[in-house]
């Protein structure tokens, strides 16, 4: 079996979902269930043996070290982080406390239990981490996109935990010769993505007749993946990775935010028309987000290259799956639209309000 940390978040349900959906192999997924985790993400495996939930936090390496005892897993996916620029930039100590200290701390569990280990199965064993493009900075428009040699230069709070967690891990493959792995993708979209995130918000708030709040000019640009196919290079870099080895991960398809939401605009336009006009007309442009990166881009050619990994959907495609998942699970967005949603919504865009007084 295989272990995955922050499984009930974004891209770890859509990865727990897809394993399950390929092979039998059972997965522990482990999870703190912040605001960012839920587990209505994972229902349909709610009768499912061989999805095994434990609710528990990454900084706890006692509680770590005895799932790995248990369960003895042949793998560890870690997506489990916080994830949000804007909420690093309001709270940057819970980003320390889980990307790095927690990172530390799965390390530390996982470097116990791999010793522990001999023959095949210490050989086999793989401790995959999840990242970010974000740890490499930020691109000037003629730039090349990033490449897995880029020297890091993280601008926010969350990409600087990301870097140091990015860090930790190479490390451990130095010093300790730990067969550990790293992938860096760019920006995800698809089904089960937190409604505070830029697609998401879009959706949900051009169909509550909400304003479209485009961060600055919007010109800033962005590399955009389906979350499927990040789950699939996840899957490629776990089969046949090479220990020690970083892989970037990327859709090769770079969009300013004002075409991101354009394109959400237009296509909900005839997928879900208002009465009158068009969606474009609720876009409105707020505050800028402080020290906001203005472009990435990857170059996924070594994962393509090296381990045959590219991606299924073209953001058109994936874009239009994305936007009926949202129109045929609107009971699973207005779930997730309490509580602590609300606080957010209304700490991070009091402040941003538009030329006109408009509130986002
Ligand atoms: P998410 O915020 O949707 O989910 C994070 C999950 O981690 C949640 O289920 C949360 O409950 C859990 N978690 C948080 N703190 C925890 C802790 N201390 N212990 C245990 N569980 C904890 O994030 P996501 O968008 O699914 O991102 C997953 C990973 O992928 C992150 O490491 C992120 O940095 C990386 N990543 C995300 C993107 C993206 O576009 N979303 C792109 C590249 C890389
Ligand atoms: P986001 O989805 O938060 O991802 P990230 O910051 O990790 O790239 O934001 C994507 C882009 O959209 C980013 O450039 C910020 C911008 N943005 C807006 O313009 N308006 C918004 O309300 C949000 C949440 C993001």
């Amino acid at each position: 079996m295989i272990v995955v940390t922050g499984g009930a978040g974004f891209i770890g349900s859509n990865f727990v979902r897809d394993w399950l959906a390929l092979n039998d192999e059972s997965v522990i997924n482990f999870d703190k269930l912040t605001y960012a985790g839920n587990l209505s993400n994972l229902a349909s495996l709610e009768h499912d043996p061989r999805h095994i939930f434990v609710r528990g936090d990454i900084c706890d390496t006692d509680r770590l070290s005895r799932l790995l005892a248990e369960y003895k897993p042949r793998a560890i996916v870690h997506f489990a982080a916080e994830s949000h620029v804007d909420r690093s930039i309001h709270s940057p100590g819970e980003f320390i406390a889980t990307n790095v200290n927690g990172t530390f701390s799965l390390l530390e569990a996982a470097r116990a239990y791999w010793s522990g280990l001999s023959g095949e199965r210490k050989a086999d064993f793989r401790f995959l981490h999840i990242s970010t493009d974000e740890v490499y900075g930020t691109l000037g428009p003629q730039d090349p996109p990033f490449h897995e040699m880029t020297p890091y230069a993280p601008n926010s709070p969350y990409s600087a935990s990301k870097a140091a967690s990015d860090h930790l891990v190479r490390a451990y493959f130095h010093t300790y010769a730990m067969p550990v792995l790293t992938t860096n993708c760019s920006n995800n979209y698809g089904p089960f993505h937190f409604p505070e995130k830029l697609i998401p918000l879009i959706i949900s708030n051009a169909r509550a007749g909400k304003a479209l709040p485009v961060y600055g000019d919007g010109l800033q640009v962005r590399d955009w993946l389906y979350v499927g196919d990040h789950c699939s290079a996840i899957r490629r870099v776990l089969e046949a990775g090479c220990p020690g080895e970083v892989y970037n991960v990327g859709g090769w398809n770079e969009m300013t935010n004002l075409d991101v939401v354009y394109t959400l605009c237009d296509i909900l336009d005839t997928l879900d028309p208002k009465a009158s006009g068009s969606y474009r007309e609720q876009i409105i442009h707020v505050q800028d987000r402080p020290g906001h990166d203005r472009r990435y881009a990857i170059d996924a050619r070594k994962i393509e290259r090296e381990l045959g990994w590219k991606p299924a959907e073209t953001f058109e495609t994936g874009i239009r799956k994305t936007i009926q998942w949202y129109l045929d699970n609107q009971a699973w967005v207005r779930d997730v639209q309490s509580g602590d949603y609300l606080s957010w919504v209304q700490k991070n865009y009091a402040e941003r309000n538009d030329t006109k007084g408009t509130t986002a």
